[in-house]
């Protein structure tokens, strides 16, 4: 334990010392709050977890890592990759992800796993993050561990991460961020572990250039069929479903368990808090719809974000 004091103590030392070098704004209504690291925007407690992370997590080889920026199917992944890993202990009626929150299932490297532990205790081996790919442990690109990827339509990304925050900021008695603001911030890439753009960008390259570390997914095609994208999950990660297995439909079972129907309506997910920022649970699932911007953007703020869109992905082969 006083050993790792002492490296916690040496941890925010060195915090310290980095942040006081780093650009630093207050966007989206929170004063003081981000820093910009590398590229990417930050709050300073992902921040000390991102570094945190970078010092003392050691991947190995069988571990998963899913990866995202915030609001683009975290929850989803986190649940689809666990429930698919653990099959063979869990089925769709003892699984822990019904009694328990997917984010307590599959904890966060950075916000979590670094901030309450310098060991390597995972039990499953998955472990997700919101960190950019430049931003990655070394041991997590070195390992040859295999990273998940999910990305969205920045239009509904936007949309879910304003009103994810605006339930935050209202149950902290705080005053909500205007949409139109957060539009224009989202826009200039100043939001949580953006610009959104190129934490997308970052991983699409990396998977291009490592398809068998890399499995790069889109939440509309995994809405589209979502069995098929399991079916690849489970290859990917080294599990395939066996033919025994598909005949007694396990893929069907698990994504059943993980939609967006079945996890919203339980209980822990309908009244319970999450253990770590006192965010309701229930805030993790609003809608769970490709295309909900519709109701949120105004046709200009949506071409404004195509635009973007297209300008930044232009040449990379990828569509969003
Ligand atoms: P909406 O706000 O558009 O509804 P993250 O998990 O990265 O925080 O992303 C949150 C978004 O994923 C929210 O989108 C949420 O409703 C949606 N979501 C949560 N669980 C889901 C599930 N099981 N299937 C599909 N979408 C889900």
């Amino acid at each position: 334990i006083s050993t790792e004091k002492e490296n916690g103590d040496l941890l925010s030392k060195s915090f310290q010392d980095i942040i006081s070098t780093l650009p630093k704004g207050n966007p989206w209504g929170f004063p003081d709050h981000f820093l910009q690291y590398h590229g990417f925007w930050h709050s300073s407690v992902f921040l000390q977890g991102i570094l945190s992370a970078q010092q003392q997590f050691q991947a190995q080889p069988a571990d998963i890592i899913p990866c995202s920026a915030p609001k683009t199917g975290t929850t989803w992944l986190k649940s689809l990759t666990y429930a698919t890993i653990t099959r063979t202990s869990y089925d769709d009626s003892t699984s822990p992800l019904l009694s328990k929150m997917p984010h307590d299932v599959v904890p966060f490297m950075e916000l979590d796993h670094a901030h309450f532990s310098t060991h390597r205790d995972l039990g499953i081996p998955v472990l997700a993050t919101h960190m950019p790919y430049s931003a990655l442990p070394k041991s997590v690109t070195d390992s040859g561990c295999k990273i998940v990827y999910i990305c969205r339509d920045p239009k509904d990304s936007f949309v879910s991460l304003y009103l994810f925050v605006s339930k935050y900021q209202k149950s902290e008695n705080m005053q909500t961020f205007n949409l139109d603001e957060a539009f224009e911030q989202f826009c200039q890439g100043v939001c949580w572990y953006g610009p959104y753009w190129d934490h997308v960008l970052e991983f699409w390259k990396a998977s291009l250039e490592h398809p068998d570390k890399i499995l790069f997914l889109k939440y509309e095609e995994m809405s589209d069929d979502t069995i098929l994208y399991v079916k690849r999950l489970a290859e990917f990660i080294g599990c395939p479903f066996s033919s025994e297995e598909e005949e007694k439909g396990v893929p069907e079972k698990i994504v059943k368990m993980c939609s967006f129907e079945n996890l919203s309506n339980l209980e822990v997910n309908k009244n319970g808090k999450h253990r770590v920022r006192g965010m309701e649970n229930a805030n993790y699932f609003r809608k769970g719809k490709v295309g909900d911007w519709e109701n949120w953007l105004t046709p200009e703020m949506a071409a404004r974000l195509d635009q973007i869109t297209m300008q930044k992905l232009s040449g990379s082969g990828l569509t969003l």
